[in-house]
């Protein structure tokens, strides 16, 4: 799996999905699992070749129905100044699609790096993660930006967004040791676009109420980098715990996801809670280093899929 080419990693989000939308602090974090591409020329066309995703474009012919990864490649190519450079593109995503782990900026930010290198197009790191912002405005409409961050620099960010991404917030976290993770799969794909379109027209309605919330995220936020720094888990662990009860109030949890974060707790977990988008997707949970396995087998004796992975 690990041949030549470029990266985008994966990302989880600790606390502060959705209000991050809204100028909030939010925590995220790289997983191990990535998003792997390599770039050809070849004559006149350019191919797309997700072998994993049953997907096999040709992006240089029009699409019947456009799709978001289509124009994200369309855009990347053009941005590039590559759009009239045939090219075979093979994108290997480690990253299971649609679970709020990141895989559509991580799938950018790999597509990014493997063209620039393979047409010798200069790009600094800060540029490749604008134009996986821009991918990601395509793919779900108002995104805060944390994503495509996360992809890029692949470490423990504090993220804050401003008008402009180039303005953002970002700050690096460290922690004294690393924190075991536990990671839920729902099973249930989501589309990061429709939570945050449900949270937006709530928000609408009732503006007051719902900036409330987000500022009650925010600091819990606050809270949970420095919990962070001084390596406090079960600090961390409660505001987590809160967040999801916030995040509930947000209406983007699911059944599935009420199911894990249930399990986890029981089995010793210090703290659990959605990530990412909601709405199905997936789970974390933070727990001792002993913790992590009996959980992660009682979430696969429920049916579902997970993996244990740590912030470091
Ligand atoms: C998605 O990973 C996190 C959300 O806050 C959306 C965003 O920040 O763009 C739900």
């Amino acid at each position: 799996a690990d041949a030549a080419g470029d990266i985008g990693y994966g990302k989880i989000i600790l606390l502060g999905e959705h209000s991050v939308v809204y100028g909030r602090h939010a925590i995220a974090a790289p997983i191990p699992l990535h998003i792997r591409a390599e770039v050809k020329p070849q004559p006149e066309h350019t191919d797309l070749m997700i072998p994993r995703w049953g997907v096999e474009m040709r992006l240089s012919e029009p699409e019947r129905s456009v799709s978001s990864l289509h124009a994200s490649i369309t855009l990347i190519a053009e941005r590039l100044d590559l759009a009239d450079r045939g090219m075979r593109i093979d994108v290997f995503p480690h990253i299971p699609r649609a679970n709020g782990l990141g895989a559509s900026a991580a799938l950018a930010v790999a597509v990014i790096r493997a063209m620039a290198r393979c047409f010798e197009v200069d790009i600094s790191e800060r540029e490749i993660s604008n134009l996986a912002f821009d991918c990601e405005k395509i793919a779900h409409g108002t995104p805060s930006g944390i994503d495509n961050t996360l992809a890029t620099f692949g470490r423990p960010i504090l993220f804050r967004k401003e008008n402009a991404l180039a303005r953002a917030e970002i700050r690096d976290l460290s922690t004294p040791a690393p924190i075991p993770v536990v990671i839920g799969l729902s099973g249930v794909a989501t589309l990061t676009m429709q939570t945050v379109g449900s949270v937006r027209a709530a928000w609408e309605k009732n503006p007051a109420r719902y900036e409330s919330i987000f500022s009650q995220i925010d600091a819990l936020a606050l809270a949970g980098a420095d919990a962070l720094k001084k390596g406090d888990i079960a600090e961390l662990g409660e505001l987590m715990n809160i967040d999801h009860g916030l995040l509930n109030a947000l209406q983007v949890s699911s059944r599935e996801i009420e199911e894990l974060v249930e399990i986890a707790r029981q089995n010793g977990a210090l703290g659990a809670k959605l990530t990412g988008g909601g709405g199905g997707g997936a789970m974390i949970a933070i727990a001792e280093p002993e913790r992590t396995q009996p959980i992660a087998s009682a979430m696969r004796s429920a049916g579902y899929n997970t993996f244990i992975t740590e912030i470091r």
